[in-house]
């Protein structure tokens, strides 16, 4: 019998070489004359944003308000100032171009903007109750997906660990995919990014709870174009094929995990991430084949059929199969020269009283629930001490 689901994917996409310097119509499109920019300092420096600025400018003077300020972990209080200016300002909606952390940190801002009161008050799941103002989001990156997800995460540093805000009301209302804006990200950025989107489609096709026939199909394309392309935008940013596929699967991987939930991989990152400031996908790639050896007594068929889906084996053994994608991980990861070890991360002190902190922590990860085994503190433990 087939797992009940539902699929909800509210996003508008739309792709081309240079799209994002007519963002003026998205803008027109959903009804905003006034827009809160989102950006991060490096963006805003350099010419990268000229063509989007030069498109909004078409909405007269004074009608884009710029935050530059994003962190590249971005937290609450980056959030509140972003919010206090389109308040101020009476921005009608919003756009965001950056990585993972802009994205994130525009759509968290858009719910004090949208909603007001206090931020903390719509942490959680699905704790908001209407729509909120218009959202066009503008990924540089390709990974996160967050251009297309019904989730954002922002640091709470003085707890030390990620908050999490999830409602389909946060899936931005217009994803705009150029290629173009991702050719500057360096070569181990575009690796560890793209690792991010691996790891969405590995650990959605192998979600037990909510994975469906929708969210299958999105992730065995997701993989192929990053098998496939991966390499290639890492070793020739310019290559705009090769971004250009990255920078799709990277969305199509958002839809299906935001639909279907990520997983173990997932959990062990947002915690190792929160406390030590390591980079989401890199430290995802870590633990990657860790995780996947650690569901693989249960995921099998599952990872079996990626694998075969990649052509990466034919033995008709599931087993056999399943070991071919984690070798496949490995070899790929590998390939890219990111860190193969937290310690290479700068990861320090793992003594037995922060491995037991940081196990509780991703035992709490809203991520943990879609993971297809059964996980304990213990097997977390044992899991942070091999990615080590
Ligand atoms: N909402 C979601 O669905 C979701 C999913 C996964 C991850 N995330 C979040 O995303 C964040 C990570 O995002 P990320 O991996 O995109 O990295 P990032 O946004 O932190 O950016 C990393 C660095 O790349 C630089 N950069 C971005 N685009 C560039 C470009 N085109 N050229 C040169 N430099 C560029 C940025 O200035 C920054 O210094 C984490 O906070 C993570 O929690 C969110
Ligand atoms: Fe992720």
């Amino acid at each position: 019998m087939m797992n009940p689901f539902v699929f909800h994917s509210p996003t508008r996409i739309i792709f081309g070489e240079y799209a994002a310097s007519s963002v003026v119509d998205a803008v027109r499109e959903v009804g905003g004359t006034k827009v809160l920019f989102v950006t991060d300092e490096f963006l805003l420096k350099s010419k990268i944003l000229e063509p989007v600025l030069a498109s909004l400018a078409e909405l007269g003077t004074e009608c884009t308000f710029v935050f530059a300020d994003v962190p590249p972990d971005s937290e609450i209080k980056t959030v509140n100032s972003a919010a206090k200016i389109a308040v101020d300002a009476g921005c009608d909606c919003v756009v965001a171009v950056g990585g993972g952390s802009v994205l994130d940190t525009a759509k968290v801002a858009n719910i004090c903007i949208s909603m007001g009161g206090h931020l903390m008050e719509y942490q959680g799941l699905n704790n908001l109750a209407e729509r909120l103002k218009p959202l066009i989001a503008i990924p540089t990156t390709a990974g996160t997906g967050s251009e297309v997800s019904m989730v954002a995460m922002v640091k709470d540093s003085a707890e030390s660990k990620k908050l999490l805000f999830g409602s389909r009301y946060l899936a931005p209302d217009v994803a705009i995919l150029d290629p173009t804006l991702i050719v500057s990200l360096p070569p181990r950025l575009t690796a560890a990014t793209g690792m991010d989107a691996v790891t969405h489609a590995i650990e959605s096709y192998s979600s037990v709870i909510s994975s469906s026939a929708f969210t299958e199909a999105l992730c065995l394309q997701a993989l192929r174009f990053l098998f496939d392309n991966l390499e290639r935008a890492t070793v020739d940013g310019t290559d705009i094929d090769a971004r250009s596929a990255t920078l799709i699967a990277s969305t199509m991987a958002g839809v299906a995990f935001t639909n279907s939930g990520v997983g173990i991989i997932h959990a062990l990152s947002h915690a190792v991430g929160a406390r030590y400031n390591t980079h989401h996908g890199a430290t995802n790639s870590i633990f990657l084949p860790h995780g996947m050896d650690f569901n693989k007594e249960v995921a099998a068929p599952r990872y079996a059929d990626m694998a075969r889906f990649l052509k990466l084996d034919n033995s008709g053994n599931d087993e056999k199969a399943a070991q071919a994608l984690i070798d496949a991980v490995r070899q790929l990861t590998q390939r890219l020269r990111l860190p193969l070890r937290l310690r290479d991360m700068g990861v320090t002190d793992f003594e037995k009283e922060q491995l037991e902190e940081l196990a509780e922590l991703a035992a709490t990860d809203a991520s943990i629930m879609f993971n297809p085994r059964e996980v304990s503190n213990d097997n977390l433990i044992d899991i942070f001490k091999r990615a080590y």
